[in-house]
């Protein structure tokens, strides 16, 4: 249509973005785009043009990530303690165990284990703003800058945001400057000396290591609830991962992380909970920031790509 472009091809209210986009695929081919209001969106839907090569990167070999297997293990423990005890908290108990290893990971931060953890819950907080936020569309401001209300929404989530990267970040400051500190992924980068206040380095740790509870917290929370859905559907599946650690492990161990090898077919429930709910079905968009080619096809500089893993 004039001006407006392709804006009824947007995904209609109530419709999952991820199942309307993927009707494109087969009116379109594996790759098609839309223009509203003069924004590209382009769609990509299958494995060759969804391409995820920054992934990897952020954590590094297998060899790194092996560091957190003793944490990892302690923290399931105290989660199967919590369910044990209180069972109808299951997704508050989630969340806990979640956050409990990564602002170990990034900070070397340990949570009030068995009470209410206030950086967890500020956390929590912020995240549920941060979804919202990463999803195009949600935001019309995305095709029409000038949408008034999102500046006052925006400013106090920026805000929580703030808070969120800045009291741990200050925590770990303030140990390793006094020379007492707990190894974490920043304290390792302030080996080399604390960057003065408002530097470059000094900013880039502190949202780097924010990205990791940003990033490492809502994604794992939603796949683990997503487990405990599939084996309540699926109890027949249940019956043979029991089985499994029954027969592997005997009735009084709990399963360590270097057991993985020996369980094929919890392995194989993990993969299949990531594959069947994936976390981001539609990735986080990025924009191009030249024009661009995809084999034969022209991406222009500005377009927001929406990767369709689902
Ligand atoms: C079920 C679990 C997870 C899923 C489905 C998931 C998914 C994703 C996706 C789709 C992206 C965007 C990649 C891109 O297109 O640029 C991403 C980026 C990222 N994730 Fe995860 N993630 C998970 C767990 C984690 C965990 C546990 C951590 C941290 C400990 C983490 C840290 C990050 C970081 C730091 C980035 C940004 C990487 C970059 O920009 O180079 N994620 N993740």
């Amino acid at each position: 249509m004039p001006i407006v472009g392709n804006i009824m091809d947007l995904p209609p209210k109530g419709v999952q973005d991820w199942v309307h986009w993927l009707k494109h695929k087969t009116l379109y081919g594996p790759i098609s785009s839309i223009t509203v209001l003069g924004q590209t969106f382009v769609i990509a839907q299958d494995g060759v043009c969804v391409r995820n090569g920054r992934m990897g990167r952020s954590f590094g070999p297998e060899s790194t990530v092996a560091q957190f297997d003793s944490l990892q293990e302690v923290e399931a423990h105290r989660f199967l303690l919590r369910v044990l005890q209180d069972p109808l908290r299951l997704a508050q108990h989630i969340q806990t165990e979640a956050g409990a290893i990564i602002l170990q990971i990034a900070y070397g931060y340990k949570i009030e284990p068995f009470k209410r953890d206030p950086l967890v819950h500020s956390a929590n907080e912020a995240l549920e703003h941060g979804v919202q936020a990463a999803t195009p569309g949600t935001w019309l401001v995305d095709i029409i800058p000038i949408c008034a209300g999102f500046k006052r929404t925006a400013e106090g989530w920026k805000k929580d945001l703030l808070s969120l990267s800045e009291r741990p970040y200050a925590f770990v400051r303030a140990q390793v400057e006094s020379g007492q500190y707990r190894p974490s992924y920043l304290a390792d980068i302030f080996r080399t000396g604390v960057p003065a206040r408002g530097s470059e380095e000094d900013e880039v740790a502190k949202w780097t290591a924010a990205s990791l509870y940003t990033g490492g917290a809502d994604t794992t929370v939603s796949s683990i609830e997503c487990f405990f859905l599939a084996m309540a559907l699926f109890p027949g599946v249940q019956q043979k991962a029991q089985e499994e650690i029954d027969r592997v492990l005997g009735p009084s161990r709990l399963p360590k992380i270097a057991d993985r090898a020996i369980l094929p077919y919890i392995g194989a429930i993990v993969k299949e909970v990531l594959r069947w709910h994936p976390v981001a079905p539609m990735a986080i968009p990025h924009m191009s920031t030249a024009d661009d080619f995809w084999g034969q096809y022209f991406i222009p500089k500005g377009s927001l790509i929406m990767p369709n893993i689902w």
